[in-house]
């Protein structure tokens, strides 16, 4: 046994009663200095222990481990029905490139009659989750911040049997299923941005980011990656400028301690479950959901083109997931891409 492992026995044994270094050292038959390090590493790992005033440490039981078997104890759970292939990393560089890369190792997906082939059986609806990721991907090639123990970030493989022509629903759905989660498991009602921001309280708590393989012959999509990162806790290292304008479900909760793999398992449960609901409702839920609705927006069309952007009020959102909206001059334009900001939320835009 490790000292990490036989420190965490101890501790455990003594839930909210500290218990000193020196004893610690002692039954570990290692330094103090030893126990320090084993403390830091299982606090590193999820487990809440706090050091008392006289050098003492205390577990008070909390413990947030992401591991496959703690999500799948959830998954299995909640979403029996869902079948899917879990793979988990602590850190890679883009859970959606990683996703990506497995389905183009793939090759072809469909066999001549059109049914998926038996790779393309064991890819389809594949759950990637990372608890930090080095190079996170954000909409219009944006970067995500992806700080460690502090979010989690997921990408689910779809590979639709029929016909896809939109790739918007995949969003939809995953926005969707991040509110109810939230709302279910935390009582926190979180609002959407159209098209893939989730935002809690004026701040953003989660982005997605779906990315299809599209087929031109078809004109529709043949596989695709949703990715959605949510902020879980507080990080004291995250920068001023994005501190201003993200929150994290722990903060939204006074602080409660939230259990990633709980979190994600209802994420991708959701988001699986969801995806085979009748659009037209889910679309009804996202409009109620989104808070753009009625708002006076700024548009921006063709990103990075400053000079495209016109001001509009936004009127709906149509069944294909377009943001409808009047100009200035009562004009009606439909979105199906670029983005819009309302004056206080320049800044969030780019998170
Ligand atoms: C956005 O806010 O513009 C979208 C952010 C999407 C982030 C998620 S985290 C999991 C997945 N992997 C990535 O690299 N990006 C998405």
């Amino acid at each position: 046994m490790t000292t990490k492992q036989k420190v965490i026995q101890i501790l455990e044994k003594n839930i909210n009663k500290a218990v000193s270094g020196e004893i610690l050292a002692l039954e570990c038959n290692v330094s103090r200095a030893a126990i320090w390090k084993a403390v830091n590493s299982l606090r590193e790992t999820g487990y809440e222990i706090n050091a008392t005033t006289n050098g003492g440490y205390i577990f008070n039981g909390n413990k947030d481990i992401f591991s496959k078997e703690n999500f799948c104890k959830f998954f299995e759970k909640e979403f029996p029905e869902i079948k899917s292939e879990i793979e988990v990393f602590e850190t890679i560089d883009s859970t959606n490139t990683y996703a990506k890369k497995l389905i183009t190792n793939e090759g072809s997906l469909k066999n001549t009659d059109g049914s998926l082939t038996k790779n393309a059986c064991k890819l389809q609806n594949k759950i990637i989750i990372a608890e930090s990721q080095t190079h996170g991907k954000g909409r219009l090639g944006r970067t995500f911040y992806s700080p460690s123990k502090t979010g989690i970030y997921i990408s689910i493989i779809i590979i639709p049997n029929t016909a896809l022509e939109d790739p918007a629903f995949l969003t939809t759905s995953a926005a969707v299923a991040v509110c109810r989660t939230l709302k279910k498991l935390y009582k926190i009602d979180a609002k959407i941005k159209w098209i893939n921001d989730i935002f809690v309280g004026g701040k953003k708590i989660c982005g997605i980011l779906t990315e299809g393989f599209a087929n031109f012959e078809s004109r529709t999509i043949d596989s695709a990656v949703i990715g959605i990162g949510i902020n879980v806790k507080e990080n004291k290292e995250t920068p001023e400028e994005l501190k201003q304008i993200a929150t994290s479900i722990s903060e939204q909760c006074n602080n409660a301690k939230i259990n990633r793999a709980e979190l994600a398992a209802h994420i991708c449960g959701e988001t699986l479950k969801i995806l085979c609901e009748d659009n037209n409702k889910v679309i009804d839920e996202y409009k109620t959901l989104s808070f753009l609705i009625g708002k006076q927006v700024t548009v921006f069309p063709i990103i990075g083109d400053e000079k495209s952007s016109y001001n509009a009020k936004v009127i709906d959102i149509d069944d294909k997931a377009g943001l409808v909206v009047k100009k200035d001059n009562d004009t009606i334009v439909t979105l199906n891409s670029g983005e819009v900001s309302i004056k206080s939320e320049n800044v969030a835009n780019k998170l």
